[in-house]
């Protein structure tokens, strides 16, 4: 039987993006499914507070196992920004094209010189009844393009070059490409095998 666990999200093409790396083993529930439809609240001023406090807000409401994840791209050349203001660096419309408008003009304002390297960010955050709570981690490092290129993915992948893939930049990957290398889906599988190691022992 594959085991009932809710993904502290509202978004569902996340939640398609989590499935398929936690595969057939893990039946994901969603807040609406369980009457909670507000957005939830992210007002850490780090990465792992908010994938904290999002498993935390989800865990008090139902008691039940669950999972939140955050993400942040890290670009060395700016101090590691736009960091926990990833989605929303150019504004509240965390429109994503005005982002890497925004990221692009901030390198080429860095100098010529400046690096470009990068990386993508993931903590995910598991509470157990009790609560017991696990965070995981995942890094995607890079290097920020001088232009877009691509249009799978979503979000800065038009102008992210993996180190792990062949030169391409995140969008030019397939789905499963992308899974496979990527920030989320390394530590959601960390996430999957600890909880295969816990199925039907004292971790639930
Ligand atoms: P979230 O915490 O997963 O919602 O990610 C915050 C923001 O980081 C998103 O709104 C995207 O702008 C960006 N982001 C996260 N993961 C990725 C990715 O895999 N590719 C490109 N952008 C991403």
């Amino acid at each position: 039987m594959p085991m009932k666990i809710v993904f502290a999200t509202q978004n569902r093409s996340k939640v398609r993006e989590a499935s398929e790396i936690l595969g057939p083993g893990f039946e994901l529930v969603v807040p609406a499914d369980l009457g909670i439809t507000e957005d939830i609240p992210e007002t850490g001023d780090t990465l792992e507070e908010n994938s904290l406090q999002k498993a935390m807000y989800i865990y008090e409401r139902t008691k039940e196992a669950c999972f939140s994840d955050d993400s942040g791209l890290e670009v060395d050349a700016l101090g590691g920004a736009p960091g926990v203001h990833t989605a929303r660096y150019a504004g509240e419309s965390r429109s994503a094209d005005a982002n890497m408008d925004k990221l692009l003009r901030e390198l080429e304002l860095a100098g010529p010189d400046a690096p470009r390297t990068a990386r993508f960010h993931t903590f995910a955050t598991l509470i157990l009844p009790g609560p017991e709570v696990h965070v995981f981690e995942g890094i995607m490092p890079g290097r920020i393009a001088l232009g877009r290129s691509g249009r799978g993915g979503f979000g800065y992948d038009p102008i992210f070059i993996p180190d792990e893939a062949d030169g391409r930049t995140a969008a030019e990957l397939s789905e499963e490409e992308k899974n496979a290398i990527s920030h989320r889906g390394k530590a959601l599988r960390e996430l999957a095998d600890f909880l295969k190691g816990c199925h039907g022992n004292t971790c639930q």
